[in-house]
């Protein structure tokens, strides 16, 4: 089998794939490639995989060739892949979902604490030498306990943080899903409301939709000018759910209290003005990053490209309905 990998992911992924199918390639530099290279090297490959920072479309399946039975995205989401396309070329598209739950599911949550706390903000004013003694104004915050959560997208990483914060924290949740989330509501007694009445409603909003043309700017100005000066606004699904420009305008008059986003509109890049909103703590996607989920992920991607290859069905299939009889 000739198979490929566009970056070096962890050990155990690669260690896996050099069992099933010996000495492969892979890009040996830690780089994303340029479009040239990934339509190169792509050719003739049974299957490969992809970050989600290249982006599978059918011009690249067609370059891939009609031999490739599977594209094993290293990643829960595969917004950077043409499902449809894929289906229609009968290739089998994987995601790595489960293993990052609670790892992104944490990140929103230490998103919440600093920004309510103002980490972010009082480390620079401290590494800058402006302490000049304890204050009872200096950089207040904000309580988090018994406030109220809305989570917009209630799957998987959605209800992690739900239930974490509302049994831990005593929070009340209200959330948004296109179904509605039976255990959320019994377990810790979540309501389910519109987008608009979650936004006038949180102190803390979390977003884990996954991001199709459905959810591009499912926060845009009227959502934003709907939330409250107490709101903060968490972000570890996708950039563009979230109109960045107008999240910049929010932020710089002091509508909402502050933002916490692991992922831009215009990844890597920001939007003008970001990087001056204050409150605002802002990391590069590392909602999945810990050494142990991002080795699992590597296992779960080798493993979905391996069954794939040896004819037996991944137990990640993201296309299902193009494999059914
Ligand atoms: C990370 O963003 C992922 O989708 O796994
Ligand atoms: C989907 O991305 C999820 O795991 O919530």
């Amino acid at each position: 089998m000739n198979i490929y990998v566009t970056r070096r992911i962890p050990e155990a992924g690669l260690q896996m794939l050099e069992k099933a199918f010996g000495k492969f390639e892979m890009n040996p530099d830690d780089r994303v490639l340029t479009r040239e290279e990934l339509l190169e090297k792509v050719k003739g490959r049974d299957g490969f995989i992809p970050l989600l920072t290249d982006k599978i479309d059918d011009e690249v399946m067609e370059a891939a060739g009609p031999q490739c039975k599977i594209i094993s995205n290293y990643a829960v989401g595969y917004n950077n892949i043409d499902v449809a396309a894929a289906s229609k070329r009968k290739i089998m598209v994987t995601n790595t979902p489960g293993v990052l739950t609670d790892t992104t599911a944490d990140m929103a949550i230490a998103f919440m604490f600093a920004v309510a706390r103002r980490m972010a903000e009082s480390d620079v004013y401290m590494r800058s030498g402006q302490f000049q003694g304890w204050g009872p104004m200096l950089l207040l915050g904000q309580e988090m306990t018994r406030k109220t959560l809305g989570i917009v997208g209630a799957g998987r990483i959605g209800e992690n943080v739900a239930i974490k914060m509302a049994k831990g924290f005593g929070m009340k949740i209200l959330y948004t899903d296109l179904s509605g989330n039976e255990f959320l509501e019994k377990e810790v007694g979540a309501q389910k409301v519109t987008l608009e009445q979650l936004c006038q409603e949180s102190d803390y909003i979390s977003i884990h939709v996954t991001y199709s043309q459905a959810t591009h700017h499912l926060i845009d100005e009227k959502m934003l000018n709907c939330m409250r000066p107490s709101t903060i606004l968490v972000n570890t699904s996708r950039g563009p759910v979230i109109d960045e420009v107008a999240l910049v305008k929010t932020l710089k008059e002091g509508k909402i209290f502050g933002a916490g986003l692991d992922v831009f509109e215009d990844e890597p890049a920001m939007k003008p003005g970001l990087a001056e909103c204050k409150n605002t703590v802002i990391v590069p996607h590392l909602g999945s990053a810990t050494i142990e989920t991002r080795s699992k992920m590597a296992e779960i991607a080798a493993q979905n490209l391996i069954n794939a290859l040896q004819g037996r069905t991944p137990e990640f299939l993201v296309n299902k309905e193009a494999f059914s009889l």
